[in-house]
């Protein structure tokens, strides 16, 4: 592939991936500009690894839901028959339909894009012309198409991306060969261990389409320097005892070479913290955690969609994909370990549960949507970093390292 060219000079990014206590800001393009949002997607978003969800919404072989990447490539994830999942593109191959699209829509919906959906098959069958796929993307049926002397049926398949679970979290790749996910988040592993990841089952995921950069909603997840001050109604950040809940302090690790995983662990103010106005964890503790574990949180990103928060009774996880410069799209669920679920009141929790998340988003939102906003004028700055800002500066380096990449 010819290399890339960023239309942001990559001089003026590299003040960004400086250590915190000397980095300033991205150049505002890069949050606004559409050739730099097609050079980012072509030299972050097509090499990386990216979150579709979780296997445990597909348990049996024929389970399936869809959903869309980077705002224009539709897939299925699906478990096939011997219990693998695959991720495979919706795009029939005769006519470059949408194969899970409905065969019909009422005139209010007649020019809305295919809605996601979800379900169990024994085949996929395009509405259109009725070719038919099986769970491995084989097509399997093409009326008529036999009339056709150079047809060859078993040539013919969905296009397959690479994917790989990692912690009960599905990924897929664009690339044709992507360096592994699992030996680059070891140090999580290690970090969440007793939280049996790949044990726990999520919540329904919600849809929310956001008017504004991926970066900004990533930033401002694991932007420590606003807890303080936006939520400072909602809830005290600074209940930590010890003066060094990592949030707070800048204490991620620094980044390792290759490595897809920006965050850490931190010791909270008291025992089984909750996000919610209440400050407590409305669920059981996770029963495999140490009483250690209880009092801590961890913050962790997997570069570059998905967010997840993991607290003593619960996982928060977010996965965020570019749609356009100035448009995202999160899909976010919680996990919980499988006994939370069968409580007797889980639904009531979980609604309050949702409720202290929203009261967090009530207030994020719309900052987010003011700065992309600002991000536009003649006057938006390349601002220097708080020293509570330490998670900016630490995805511009790996930012920078895949933009370098593409460029060289
Ligand atoms: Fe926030």
């Amino acid at each position: 592939m010819a290399p890339l060219r960023s239309p942001v000079p990559l001089a003026d990014i590299e003040p960004a991936a400086k250590p915190v206590d000397v980095a300033v800001g991205l150049p505002p393009a890069c949050y606004t500009d559409d050739d730099f949002f097609r050079f980012e997607k072509a030299a972050v978003f097509d090499t990386e690894w990216l979150c579709v969800g979780r296997s445990s919404q597909i348990p049996e072989p024929g389970d399936y839901f869809t959903a869309t990447l980077l705002g224009d490539e539709p897939v299925i994830v699906v478990r096939n028959r011997d219990g693998q999942i695959n991720v495979m593109s919706s795009i029939c191959q005769h006519r470059a339909m949408c194969i899970t699209a409905p065969a019909e829509r009422p005139k209010e919906h007649w020019f809305d894009p295919p809605p996601e959906c979800r379900g169990s098959t024994r085949n996929f069958r395009c509405p259109y012309h009725w070719w038919t796929y099986d769970l491995d993307g084989r097509l399997v049926g093409a009326p008529e198409m036999h009339q056709r002397p150079d047809f060859v049926r078993s040539e013919i398949s969905l296009p397959q991306l690479a994917v790989e679970e990692w912690q009960g979290f599905v990924f897929c790749s664009f690339a044709a060969d992507p360096v592994p996910l699992g030996p680059r988040l070891a140090t999580f592993d290690e970090m969440l261990a007793n939280h049996c990841l790949h044990e726990m089952a999520t919540t329904e995921p919600e849809l929310l389409p956001m008017p504004f950069n991926w970066k900004v909603f990533a930033e401002n997840f694991m932007d420590a320097y606003h807890s303080l001050r936006l939520h400072a109604s909602l809830y005290d950040f600074s209940a930590a005892d010890t003066g060094n809940e990592t949030l707070l302090a800048g204490t991620f690790p620094p980044l390792a070479p290759g490595s897809i995983g920006i965050g850490g662990r931190g010791r909270t103010g008291f025992k089984d913290r909750g996000m919610n106005p209440t400050q407590s964890a409305l669920f059981p503790p996770i029963a495999t955690l140490s009483e250690d574990d209880r009092w801590n949180v961890v913050y962790l990103y997997v570069a570059p969609t998905l967010l997840l928060g993991a607290h003593p009774d619960s996982v928060t996880w977010m996965a965020v994909q570019p749609v356009s410069a100035g448009e995202s799209l999160l899909t976010t669920g919680f996990l919980f370990p499988e006994s939370t679920m069968k409580l007797r009141l889980f639904d009531q929790l979980l609604e309050l549960h949702q409720r202290g998340r929203d009261l967090f988003l009530d207030q994020d939102m719309p900052v987010a949507v003011a700065s992309q906003r600002g991000m536009s004028s003649r006057f938006a700055p390349q601002g220097p970093l708080s020293l509570q800002d330490f998670f900016r500066s630490q995805l511009a380096e790996w930012l920078l390292e895949r933009y370098r990449a593409a460029q060289s």
